[in-house]
């Protein structure tokens, strides 16, 4: 089973028309992708999701951080699926379920919101990044697995079978997000590989060996090649060091170089 790697780059609430411009650039420099091994997706802020769509090179797919459970209407401040696959055709993807929005006491998103968000967005034709992971006391508590059986089954619960191919993964353990502490490469694959036995049980063999399950957190240019290796890390969802475009350049490089 061969699957192609995905790199995503989460910019979160970062940046101003000059940084999108001159990181745009930098991206732009890059070599050009072997679109056989990997793919690219950067997810602006929303307001400069479109001025990203004009400056970055085309082989890089644009995302939103979010969007709202249903369609357009009176929902002052939100952002509907329909309008992201209207702006971001043809290949329009969002984040949905990031730990940021689970847990900021501000937010706290439930996981029946983050499965009504998914299964409205891949019907409107979106691809999304399903981000799903465990606190550090639930790790310390031994209940990693059974954090994330818990929020892939609140989408599993309202998601028609054949809509998971348009799901790719992300398990990012909260205490592995923007805190330098990296999982090791044998936590990864242990967490990718029992996701992934949940989905060949839950949802079936052939989805299971088609999702692509991203590792996210602390990624970083010197980190990303042994984790790219192990067999379940498909990918990765990169925080911080998707504002730096050599740092990002490297780590899809990492992947490119593991895919050969
Ligand atoms: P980080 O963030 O790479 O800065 O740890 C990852 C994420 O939140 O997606």
């Amino acid at each position: 089973m061969t699957r192609k790697y995905l790199v995503g780059g989460n910019w979160k609430c970062n940046g101003s028309l000059a940084s999108v411009k001159q990181l745009c650039s930098a991206l732009n420099a890059g070599d050009k992708l072997d679109d056989a091994k990997v793919e690219v997706v950067c997810a602006p802020p929303a307001p400069y999701v479109l001025y990203a769509r004009n400056l970055l090179r085309p082989d890089f797919m644009l995302a939103l951080q979010n969007c709202w459970v249903g369609g357009c209407g009176a929902y002052t401040g939100e952002v509907a699926a329909d309008m992201v696959a209207d702006c971001l055709a043809p290949t329009p993807w969002v984040i949905l379920g990031h730990s940021e929005r689970r847990h900021l006491p501000e937010l706290r998103e439930s996981d029946e919101t983050v499965a009504k968000k998914t299964k409205y967005a891949v019907e409107k034709g979106l691809q999304v990044i399903l981000c799903i992971g465990e606190l550090l006391e639930e790790r310390e508590a031994n209940r990693t697995q059974e954090v994330n059986e818990r929020q892939l089954e609140a989408v599993r619960a309202v998601l028609s079978p054949d809509a998971w191919d348009r799901i790719v993964i992300a398990y990012e353990p909260v205490w592995a997000i923007g805190t330098g502490k990296v999982a090791t490469p044998e936590q990864a694959q242990e967490t990718h590989a029992a996701v992934r036995q949940w989905l060949i049980a839950k949802v079936g063999r052939q989805t299971a060996d088609n999702m692509r399950i991203l590792y996210g957190g602390s990624v970083k240019g010197s980190n990303a090649a042994e984790l790219a290796c192990k067999p379940d890390v498909d990918g990765f969802l990169v925080g911080g060091a998707s504002l730096k475009g050599d740092e990002f350049l490297q780590i899809i490089a990492a992947c490119q170089n593991a895919a050969s």
